[in-house]
């Protein structure tokens, strides 16, 4: 299949943006599938109330078809239509945070098929802030079923570039344009219960959530790597946003943390593997690697957030066999963001944390 790409830039004029977004929502329409940038990452989209589509979405990404998708929307009226109840603590935090990237999860309506929830009678549902990914979804009708558009296995892509790199061929279109701004998926909130649950922790913290509804849980298995219990969002159990090499986090005091990391980088050169460190400004005049990337100020999670997916992406490019982490765990001031920085870059090193 030859893939178009389709830049948006500062050149264009809203005439040319118009004309860009409604092809792209056309091919939605006709049942395609166009990856497109979010505030959070790049979403690989298909039409969530065609089946084939959704089918067609699993296939592109070599994604097990027991793992849901979220439905992107851009208009309130529309929720109404793919959920069979709204109940009112979701109405406030979808006032509070939507457009935004929280993702809540309801009970579906008949009119979502089952292979886009990956045959469950819940829907994850997320109204994107990003402006052109609003423009899209109503151009493609209302409704945009969207996981990250990575190969399954790969960190989510938060620049065009990567999004080429998975999926050139195997969709019909990419657009190419700026604003992910976060770099790290959506918060994940069940609304199921009376009690909402985090199930994937994002920009949208559990503080900040409990102020808009009050309390609030979280999954035990986010944190909990010995859990014996299944992550209750299917996706969050497998391997995810993993490098090719080897990741291990770093964990202990700042001389120390060097030192191990530059033992381990030195042991590995002399065998004539390559290693990465990722590190910040603090620290990173310090290290010896074949790649070192500066995550900037150790305590701006966002910072982190922000490039931690493409730093993990350019090592596997480098051939990296090697890679350490200084760990954020103690150092962020927001706590909360600071949490789910901390999820991703567990998940990436198959929870191998080493203490010094
Ligand atoms: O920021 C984001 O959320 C991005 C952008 C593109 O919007 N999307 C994204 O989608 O991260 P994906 O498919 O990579 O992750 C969706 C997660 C998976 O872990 C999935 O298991 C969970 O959401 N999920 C979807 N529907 C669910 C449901 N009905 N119940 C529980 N978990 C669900
Ligand atoms: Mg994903």
């Amino acid at each position: 299949m030859e893939t178009e790409i389709v830049s948006i830039n500062r050149t264009d004029t809203p005439e040319s943006i118009d004309r860009k977004l409604s092809r792209a929502g056309e091919i939605i329409k006709q049942g395609g599938l166009v990856a497109f940038p979010t505030e959070t990452v790049y979403g690989l989209g298909g039409d969530a109330l065609n089946p084939q589509s959704s089918r067609k979405i699993y296939a592109a990404k070599g994604r097990p078809g027991d793992n849901p998708l979220i439905v992107h929307i851009a208009d309130m009226e529309h929720l109404g239509r793919i959920v069979s109840r709204i109940p009112e603590k979701a109405e406030k935090l979808a006032e509070a945070f939507w457009p935004g990237p929280l993702t809540m999860i309801f009970e579906k309506s008949k009119l979502v098929p089952y292979e886009t929830t990956g045959g469950l009678d819940t829907v994850a549902v997320r109204m994107p802030s990003h402006r052109l990914a609003r423009l899209f979804i109503e151009k493609a009708g209302g409704y945009i079923a969207a996981p990250s558009a990575n190969l399954s296995g790969k960190p989510s892509p938060t620049t065009a570039k990567y999004v080429i790199q998975d999926m050139d061929g195997r969709i019909d279109m990419i657009i190419d344009a700026q604003g992910v701004e976060i770099g790290l998926e959506s918060t994940i909130v069940d609304m199921t219960g009376d009690i909402p649950m985090i199930l994937r922790p994002g920009y949208i913290t559990q503080e900040m959530l409990s102020r808009a509804v009050g309390e609030t849980d979280m999954d035990v298995t986010i944190f909990d790597s010995s859990s014996a219990q299944a992550p209750k969002a299917p996706g969050m159990k497998y391997r995810h946003y993993a490098p090719k090499g080897e990741l291990v986090i770093v964990e202990g005091e700042p001389q120390k943390v060097v030192r191990y990391i530059n033992e381990q980088t030195a042991f590995y050169r002399a065998q004539g593997k390559r290693t990465g460190i990722i590190g910040t400004d603090e620290l990173i005049a310090d290290y010896c690697a074949d790649s070192i990337k500066n995550a900037g100020s150790r305590n701006d999670s966002r910072a982190v957030a922000r490039q931690l997916y493409t730093f993990l992406r350019e090592f596997d490019d480098e051939g990296i066999d090697y890679m350490y982490a200084q760990s954020f765990a103690e150092s962020f001031e927001d706590r909360g963001f600071g949490q789910a920085v901390m999820n991703r870059l567990l998940k990436a090193a198959g929870h191998k944390v080493v203490k010094v």
